[in-house]
């Protein structure tokens, strides 16, 4: 049953349990239509009324408003496709419709005049999905930094009789009876609100994508390596430094007792984004390389011994390698490798076969650095359990592109960092599942980690503190909270959606450029577009793109090893992120071309 949460200061909705009484509800609209007729946009439900002289169709409601039973029985359905972006089938669709969907000519405000499709919680506005007249166009559908109120369409919408004609007149106002509820579970609403997605709106809220580079305006295609900062994540950390700064928990006094607040609500918010049970399974370090390092010097040292066996794949960077080749050499474990196929896929048939009694740990990426294949992680963790492994995830490529939902995952551990998701450099996060976490011995020891010290003994305090040893990152923390209020926004399936399309448009068009290898070519890929040109040398490629204000990496990306697995010894990595804009590939793909055809 849906169920208004009053404690959070906003309406949240879980799934309906059981069917509602249609006569209520039926009877429910009737009079809320009828009452917020009478009183035009702000309208509370009140006594019926007769339509005032100046009657305006609502916009909105007032959900505090609305009678509980009705509440209950809203249904909220995906939109067929969100503002601005490429339709789910875009995939299928031809270039050109795929440029179109957001394209850089007209697409300032997509979706504008539609009928509006989101559901805001905060402060509770629900558009009137059937008596909206058109919203005249605005310069843009998405909020800026300040994050005012925005005519954005995000992920759901009050299905009252979506066949029915949209009224653009109160006169052509349907009876209330046209309302259909048809009760159905409901996707994520606790993440706030969702706005629409416009790419070229979202570039604007990172000021350094304002600057020139060579006198060419600078277009970031080195997410992989590391994504730039949205004003809102700047603005926080210098809030943070401004209001907040303290070293946390130890000091009894108020701006301790903010910084504390700021660094745990940044942490529950890492907990809600990637779906773990418990802001305790939240560990705050460095970065994803930080991660590793902790499980493989922790939880590895204390559950790894001689010909024990760790199990990674061919696609992993060096993060996900040395690490665990340390810890081989060190215990006089075995490091097997998963291989790849020649698109870069791995070969689940040859991963269940290296798997046996010995198997301690699976480490292996969600999505890899060099060539963008997005592995079928849910598939390897359950294989891996079976033989009764224990679970790494690097999501360090996974995390800012798509949903990373630790429980649908099963792992035992996942790490990533913050920049690489708009956040700021030096924090990650390693996620533990409780019970293994509790298990593990800590890697560092000093303050903050311990419950109590004498010279004879100490005492740990539990995770997530005993895995933080002295003072960590507090401030980049709440700035990674920041990112992911930002990345809330928008939701990662629109973000994912809108990506898919950038990353099949950019790869067809790098693919029609004679000359040049793509070297990943998996089925399921996120936005990296690894390459090599012939007669030019990849450094040559990165330097000239370079002159064209266009920023990729050329180099091993740090994964030799899948490089080499392909022949070659580095490659052009253009990668994508989602202030990327379909004029961004048509400007790599004209440079690459223009390389192409000088040699
Ligand atoms: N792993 C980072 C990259 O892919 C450094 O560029």
């Amino acid at each position: 049953m849906t169920t208004p949460d009053s404690s959070a200061g906003v309406l949240a909705l879980a799934p309906a349990t059981e069917a509602p009484d249609a006569g209520l509800i039926e009877q429910l609209a009737n009079q809320l239509f009828q009452s917020s007729f009478a009183q035009g946009p702000t309208a509370h439900a009140a006594p019926l009324a007769e339509p005032a002289a100046e009657w305006q169709a609502p916009t909105t409601l007032d959900l505090q408003a609305i009678p509980a039973g009705l509440v209950r029985s809203l249904a909220l359905v995906p939109p067929s496709r969100g503002g601005g972006l490429p339709s789910p089938a875009a995939s299928q669709a031809p270039l050109e419709q795929a440029r179109t969907a957001s394209g850089p000519s007209t697409a300032d405000s997509p979706g504008v005049g539609q009928v509006p499709a989101f559901w805001p919680l905060e402060g509770a506005q629900v558009p009137f999905p059937s008596q909206v007249p058109a919203v005249p166009a605005a310069p843009e559908a998405h909020a800026g930094p300040s994050g005012q109120a925005t005519t954005g369409h995000g992920y759901g919408f009050l299905n009252a009789s979506p066949q029915a004609p949209r009224a653009a007149t109160p006169a052509a106002i349907t009876a209330p009876s046209a309302l259909s509820l048809d009760p159905q579970l409901v996707p994520d609403l606790t993440r706030g609100r969702r706005e629409a997605f416009d790419a070229r709106a979202v570039r604007r809220d990172f000021p350094i994508l304002q600057e020139r580079v060579h006198g060419k305006p600078l277009i970031w295609l080195d997410n992989g390596a590391t994504t730039q900062k949205p004003q809102a994540v700047i603005d926080r950390i210098s809030a943070f430094y401004e209001h907040e700064n303290s070293n946390i928990h130890r000091a009894a006094h108020t701006l301790a007792a903010r910084a504390t607040d700021a660094y745990e609500a940044a942490r529950d918010k890492v907990r809600r984004f990637i779906g773990a049970g418990s802001s305790n399974e939240v560990i705050f370090v460095r970065g994803a390389t930080e991660g590793i390092n902790l499980v493989a010097k922790s939880w590895g040292a204390q559950n790894i011994g001689r010909d024990d066996e760790i199990v990674v794949s061919w696609l992993e960077h060096h993060a996900n390698i040395v690490p665990w080749q340390q810890l081989c050499a060190e215990t006089g474990a075995r490091l097997r490798v998963i291989p790849v196929d020649d698109s870069g896929q791995i070969l689940l048939d040859e991963y269940e076969r290296l798997l046996n009694a010995k198997t301690r740990l699976v480490a292996v990426t969600m999505v890899s650095n060099a060539l963008g294949t997005v592995t079928p992680i849910e598939e390897i963790v359950a294989i891996a359990h079976r033989h009764g492994a224990t679970t790494l995830v690097d999501a360090a490529q996974s995390v800012s592109h798509m949903k990373v939902d630790v429980r649908a995952i099963d792992c035992d551990f996942l790490v990533f960092s913050g920049h690489k998701m708009f956040g700021p450099t030096g924090i990650g996060v390693v996620y533990g599942k409780a019970g293994i976490l509790e298990e593990t011995r800590p890697w560092q020891g000093g303050g903050n980690m311990i419950a109590d010290v004498t010279f004879e003994r100490t005492s740990y305090q539990a995770a997530p503190n005993k895995f933080e040893a002295g003072t960590g990152n507090i401030a980049d923390a709440v700035g990674l909270g920041a990112a992911i209020d930002y990345l809330d926004r928008f939701g990662m399936d629109t973000i994912n959606r809108y990506e898919h399309g950038l990353l099949e448009y950019a790869t067809e068009g790098l693919l029609r450029i004679p000359g040049l290898r793509l070297i990943g070519t998996a089925k399921e890929k996120a936005g990296v577009l690894s390459f090599v040109l012939e007669g030019w040398r990849t450094e040559d490629v990165g330097r000239e793109l370079d002159r064209e204000g266009i920023a990729v990496r050329s180099g091993h990306h740090c994964a030799q090893p899948i490089l080499r697995r392909f022949g070659v010894e580095s490659t052009v990595r253009p990668s994508l992120a989602l202030y990327n804009t379909f004029d961004d590939i048509d400007a790599l793909v004209n440079a690459v071309r223009r390389l192409a055809g000088a040699r």
